[in-house]
């Protein structure tokens, strides 16, 4: 038997928002590489600018006029209990650890610091644009904090693949929308006996 874990508005947020996030990543780091006497540099930059917009409003957007499903996730997502904190002590004590709802404390700190993420990326991004207007030590700060987001994306991203091939059940569900119950009731015990 199947259940729904994912509705329609999450699975296209996900992905929408996971697309426009990859290109962010390809085209900052051409603009990294690329020699700024270079012609293709303003096109790129322009690229990766306007991806911007999707970037910090499509969450927004998708929040305001998606369902209440994926708005209890967000909120669910964004609400830390201390069954959380236990969940991380008994994780490094290697035990079988107990997750009291829809996420685990693992998927809620990855959804604050990808939270977080959007923030520093825009305010260091949006000082970098304006850099006529700042000295030239900020813009470069700036710089430099920015391409530090974009290393620890890579890593957090890294991580967060490696897991999600690891757990194919979790790959196929955010693709498809529904999960194994046998697998939710193992995994999200909770969870299960609230959707049954
Ligand atoms: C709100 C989102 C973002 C805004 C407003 C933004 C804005 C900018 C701006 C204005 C530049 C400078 C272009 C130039 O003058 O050469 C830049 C460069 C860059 N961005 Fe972003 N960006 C955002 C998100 C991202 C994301 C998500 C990543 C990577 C995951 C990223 C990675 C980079 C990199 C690597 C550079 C090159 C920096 C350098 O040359 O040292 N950015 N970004
Ligand atoms: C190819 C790339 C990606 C894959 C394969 C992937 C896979 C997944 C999977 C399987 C889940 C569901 C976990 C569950 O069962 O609850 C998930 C959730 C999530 N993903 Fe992704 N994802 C990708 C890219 C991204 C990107 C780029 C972002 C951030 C911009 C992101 C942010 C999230 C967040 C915040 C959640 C909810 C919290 C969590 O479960 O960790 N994902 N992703």
């Amino acid at each position: 038997m199947k259940i729904l874990r994912f509705d329609i508005y999450s699975r296209v947020l996900h992905w929408s928002h996971a697309l426009v996030f990859l290109w962010l990543l390809i085209t900052g780091i051409a603009l990294f590489f690329t020699p700024k006497s270079l012609l293709g540099d303003p096109f790129i930059k322009m690229a990766h600018l306007y991806a911007s917009l999707p970037f910090i409003l499509l969450p927004l957007i998708i929040y305001l006029r998606g369902s209440i499903s994926i708005r209890n996730d967000i909120i669910e997502l964004m609400e830390w209990r201390k069954d959380d904190l236990h969940w991380f002590i008994e994780l490094f004590k290697n035990d079988k650890t107990d997750v009291s709802g829809k996420f685990n404390a693992g998927q809620k700190a990855n959804f604050l610091v990808v939270l977080l993420l959007i923030m520093g990326f825009s305010l260091t991004g949006f000082l970098v644009w304006m850099k006529s207007m700042f000295s030239r030590s900020f813009v470069e700060l700036n710089f430099i904090i920015h391409d530090s987001l974009a290393i620890l994306s890579i890593l957090l991203l890294t991580g967060h693949i490696t897991l999600a091939l690891y757990y194919s059940e979790s790959l196929k569900c955010i693709i498809y929308g529904k999960i194994d119950a046998a697998w939710a009731k193992e995994h999200y015990p909770n969870w299960f006996l609230k959707k049954n």
